[in-house]
């Protein structure tokens, strides 16, 4: 089986969404035949997207969705072509807004690319303040996460 490709692309204000990418990757990692980088959205080079096999995408919650930055880089995503790839959504969020981000940006590439390997797999993990710490007993999801998005992945191919 050829080694499938993962990228994960993230923002993060304060940290804790990057901790949660970070630790993702670390669950993906465990298993075999997946090759996975992480990038800063701010680092990521639009043209290199197509290659992969699977775009993750994390934002903190700002404002009841992802950042502005996040938005305008899955409008971007829209203009590539990237039917048949898989795609998951993580967030970070403070309050009652469990999944909220997550499911925007679910919403938001759904009504750009057509035909998404579904199911999106999604993850919301919760901070204590606006800037941290993540909750106690959070982190341990993000790698749970990571190991499922490589087992679905590698089901799906
Ligand atoms: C400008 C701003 C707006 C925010 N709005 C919300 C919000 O509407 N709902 C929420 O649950 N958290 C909100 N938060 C809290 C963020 O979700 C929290 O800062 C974030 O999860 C921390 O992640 P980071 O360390 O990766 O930046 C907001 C934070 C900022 C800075």
């Amino acid at each position: 089986m050829p080694v499938l490709k993962v990228i994960v692309v993230y923002e993060s204000m304060y940290g804790n969404t990057k901790r949660v990418a970070e630790t993702i990757v670390e669950g993906i990692n465990e298993a075999d035949g997946v090759d996975v980088s992480i990038v800063e959205l701010k680092r990521v080079e639009l043209n290199g997207i197509a290659d992969y096999d699977a775009i993750l995408i994390g934002s903190p919650n700002h404002f009841g969705g992802p950042t502005r930055g996040i938005k305008g880089f899955i409008d971007k995503l829209g203009k590539l072509q990237l039917n048949g790839k898989f795609f998951a959504f993580f967030d970070t969020y403070m309050g009652n807004d469990f999944e909220k981000a997550a499911n925007k940006m679910e919403k938001q590439i759904s009504s750009k690319i057509q035909k998404i390997k579904h199911p999106i797999l999604s993850l919301s993990i919760k901070v204590q303040g606006i800037k941290g710490p993540i909750a106690d007993g959070e982190l341990y999801k993000c790698k749970e996460f990571g190991k499922q998005i490589a087992a679905h992945i590698k089901e799906g191919f």
